[in-house]
C-alpha cells in the first residue's frame, strides 16, 4: 500500500476512534431547551401511530438513518458492514462517509461497496464533499448504486486541519451544478455544526430541495481535529456552530419548499421527536449507530432501533399525536436563552 493511501486510512480510523472516545456533548445540544407540553388523555392508541415519512422521494415507515461516517481502511469497512446490516434489517437508509478515498484510490472501494452488498434493496446515499467534480460525483454514486446523493459542507473542519482546504468560493457553482445533473435527489448536509437561514437560503436559491443542518452537540469535529494533532492550534474552538435544535428554528422559512433533515447529537428518541415537532422529515444518527455496533455488536444496534422507534410511538402518544404532521404541529416551549436567539435573529 502506498503512502498516501496509508496517510488516508490512518485518518479515517483516527475519526472512528476520537468520535467514540469524545466525552458527550450533550450540554451543547440544546435538547434540553425545548420541552413539549403533555397531554393527560389522549386520543390515539400505540396501533393507531404511524411515523411514516418521505425523504425526498422515498416513502420510509420510520423517520431515521444511519448518517455518514467512514469507508476507507480495513476497520471501516468492517464498521459500514456491520452498519449495513442492521440498515437491512431495520429498513433504514443508510449514507456512507466521504467517498473521496475511493474515488481517488479505486482499491478502497470495497471498503464502501459492502453497504450495497449488505444492504442489496434498502436506500443507500453516497457521500462527497462540496469540491468533488461533476464525474466523480456520478462516479460514487455508480459505484454503490446510490439513490442519493449526500454532499457535506464541512468548512470549519477543514480550516482546522493544517492540511485542510482553503478554497470555499467555488462550493455554491460546484454544488448547483452538481444538483441539476448528478441524476439522483442531492441532500447537502453539514457534519456537526449546524446550518443558519443564510446557508438554507443560498442552498434554495441553487436548487438544493433536501438539506440535513447536522447541529452541534453530538460528535464534534473541531474537537476531533485538534486532538489529533500534538498542538492544538484551535482548541477554544469546541462549541462552535448551531446547535440542532436552534438550526431548525432557522430552517422554519424553508420548511415549505425544502425537506429539511436532522442529525447532530440525537441520543433519545424524546431528542428525535422534538426535531420532528420542529418540522425536521426525518433524523439522521451517526455517533449513536457507531457506538452499538462497535460497543454492542448487530443484534443489539438492531434492537436499539426497534426500541428507539417504539419509545418515538409511546412519545407520540404523551403529545396526543398521530402522525409526523401532527407532531409537528403541536405545542412546544422554549426556554429563555433559545427565545432569545429567535429574536435577535428576528425569527420569531
Ligand atoms: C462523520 N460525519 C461525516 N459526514 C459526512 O458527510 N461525511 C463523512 O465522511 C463523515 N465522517 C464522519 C466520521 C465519523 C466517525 C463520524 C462520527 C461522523 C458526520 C456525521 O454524518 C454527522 O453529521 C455528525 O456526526 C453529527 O451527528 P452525530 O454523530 O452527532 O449523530
Amino acid at each position: 500500500m502506498n503512502e498516501k493511501i496509508n496517510l488516508r486510512s490512518q485518518r479515517k480510523n483516527e475519526h472512528v476512534r476520537h468520535a467514540l472516545d469524545q466525552p458527550s456533548q450533550t450540554a451543547m445540544s440544546d435538547f434540553e431547551n425545548i420541552r413539549f407540553v403533555h397531554q393527560s388523555i389522549p386520543s390515539v392508541d400505540m396501533e393507531d401511530i404511524d411515523l411514516s415519512t418521505r425523504i425526498g422521494p422515498f416513502e420510509v415507515s420510520r423517520p431515521l438513518y444511519i448518517n455518514a461516517m467512514t469507508g476507507g481502511s480495513e476497520w471501516t469497512r468492517e464498521i459500514n458492514r456491520k452498519l449495513a446490516e442492521v440498515a437491512q434489517a431495520t429498513g433504514l437508509p443508510m449514507a456512507v462517509g466521504s467517498m473521496h478515498a475511493a474515488l481517488k484510490h479505486p482499491e478502497l472501494s470495497n471498503s464502501f461497496t459492502i453497504v450495497r452488498d449488505r444492504h442489496p434493496d434498502g436506500i443507500v446515499f453516497a457521500n462527497v464533499g462540496a469540491d468533488v467534480s461533476l464525474e466523480g460525483a456520478k462516479r460514487a454514486v455508480e459505484m454503490l448504486r446510490a439513490d442519493a446523493l449526500q454532499i457535506h459542507i464541512n468548512a470549519p473542519q477543514e480550516l482546522i486541519m493544517p492540511e485542510g482546504d482553503r478554497n470555499f468560493k467555488s462550493w455554491r457553482a460546484n454544488i448547483e451544478n452538481i444538483v441539476e445533473h448528478a441524476g439522483v435527489p442531492v441532500i447537502v448536509k453539514e457534519v456537526g455544526f449546524g446550518m443558519s437561514s443564510e446557508t438554507l437560503q443560498i442552498l434554495k436559491d441553487i436548487g438544493v430541495k433536501h438539506a440535513d443542518v447536522s447541529g452541534r452537540g453530538g460528535t464534534n469535529f473541531a474537537s476531533i481535529e485538534n486532538i489529533r494533532r500534538e498542538k492544538a492550534d484551535m482548541a477554544y474552538m469546541s462549541d462552535w456552530g448551531l446547535s440542532t435544535p436552534i438550526s431548525l428554528l432557522e430552517a422554519q422559512p424553508f420548511l415549505e419548499d425544502m425537506d429539511i433533515l436532522a442529525s447532530g447529537g440525537i441520543k433519545t428518541p424524546l431528542d428525535a421527536m422534538k426535531c420532528l415537532a420542529l418540522g425536521a422529515k426525518a433524523i439522521g444518527m451517526s455517533r449513536l449507530m457507531l457506538e452499538q455496533v462497535e460497543h454492542h455488536g448487530i443484534e443489539a444496534a438492531i434492537e436499539h432501533v426497534e426500541q428507539f422507534h417504539h419509545q418515538m410511538c409511546k412519545i407520540s402518544i404523551m403529545i396526543n399525536a398521530q402522525n409526523i404532521e401532527e407532531i409537528s404541529s403541536r405545542p412546544i416551549v422554549l426556554s429563555p436563552e433559545i427565545i432569545s436567539w429567535q429574536r435577535q435573529r428576528s425569527l420569531d
